[in-house]
């Protein structure tokens, strides 16, 4: 057998050296960026005028701004009991669904928002700290490159699913008289907001 010369690594050895360099920059290049959240007393400072449609007085009288203090309510003990948390409006498994702080999660992501906010606007529409300015906000497709998200069905279906422990498969009717857990065309009727 023939000893392969020295010269011959030289080149394999340049690569590898070169990939471990630059192949961390090119995975950070491609990773999505990351906005933090702002609370819904920003997003109230514009969304609360009547010419922009007042999206936060809408959001004010629906059960998504009290989804926190539900968890303070007897029957929110009584369900929790039953799956060993102790107090619901201290532990990750309800407020992931219950407050934008958690988002999704059981560990708190969002640590400047209030939990008392529960579900505002930002579970739904994506951190604010980016798309939050009138200028960006006014051309959509800035907008979302800004982490703006137009929430659809599947967005509600992040909460809206079987995990939750009051989930009822029978809760809504459909037009055709089906029983179903969530029907979105009914359900976003109860919380629709517009611009104008
Ligand atoms: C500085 C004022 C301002 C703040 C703060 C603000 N917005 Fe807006 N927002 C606007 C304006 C202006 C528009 C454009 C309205 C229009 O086109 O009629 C808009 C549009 C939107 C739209 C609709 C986008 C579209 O084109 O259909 C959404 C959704 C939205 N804002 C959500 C939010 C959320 C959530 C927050 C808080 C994180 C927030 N905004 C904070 C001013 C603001
Ligand atoms: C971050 C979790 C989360 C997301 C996302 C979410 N919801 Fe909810 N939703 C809840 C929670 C929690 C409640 C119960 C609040 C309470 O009663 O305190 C609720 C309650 C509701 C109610 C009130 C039902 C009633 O009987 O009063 C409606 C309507 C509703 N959601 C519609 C929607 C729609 C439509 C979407 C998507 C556009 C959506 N939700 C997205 C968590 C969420
Ligand atoms: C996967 C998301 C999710 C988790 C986790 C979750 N909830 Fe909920 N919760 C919801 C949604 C969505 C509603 C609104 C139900 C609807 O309108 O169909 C709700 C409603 C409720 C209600 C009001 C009763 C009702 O049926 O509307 C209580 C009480 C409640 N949740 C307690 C808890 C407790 C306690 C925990 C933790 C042990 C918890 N939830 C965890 C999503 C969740
Ligand atoms: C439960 C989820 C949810 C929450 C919470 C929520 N939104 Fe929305 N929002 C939606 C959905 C769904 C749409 C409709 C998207 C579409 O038309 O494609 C929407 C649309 C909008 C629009 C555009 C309306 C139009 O006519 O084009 C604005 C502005 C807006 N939301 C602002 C807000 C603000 C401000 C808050 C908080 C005060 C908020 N939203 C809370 C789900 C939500």
């Amino acid at each position: 057998m023939r000893k392969m010369h020295i010269k011959h690594l030289v080149i394999p050895l340049f690569l590898l050296i070169f990939m471990a360099i630059f192949q961390p920059i090119e995975v950070l290049a491609r990773a999505p960026m990351r906005f933090n959240y702002v609370g819904v007393d920003l997003c109230k400072l514009c969304h609360k005028k009547k010419e922009l449609g007042d999206q936060y007085d809408v959001w004010a009288n629906t059960a998504h701004s009290k989804a926190f203090y539900t968890l303070g309510t007897p029957e929110a003990q009584e369900v929790a009991t039953k799956v060993g948390v102790i107090n619901p409006q201290q532990s990750g498994k309800c407020l992931r669904c219950h407050s934008t702080c958690h988002v999704f999660t059981e560990e708190e992501v969002a640590t400047d928002l209030r939990l008392e906010d529960g579900v505002q606007c930002e579970s739904c529409h994506g951190p604010g700290e980016e798309y939050m300015y009138a200028e960006v906000m006014e051309n959509l497709e800035d907008a979302k490159d800004m982490g703006l998200i137009m929430p659809t069905e599947e967005t509600c279906r992040k909460c809206h699913n079987p995990e939750s422990p009051t989930w009822d498969t029978e809760k809504d009717i459909t037009p055709e008289g089906k029983r179903v857990g969530f029907y979105f065309p009914l359900r976003w009727k109860m919380i629709e907001h517009h611009k104008h």
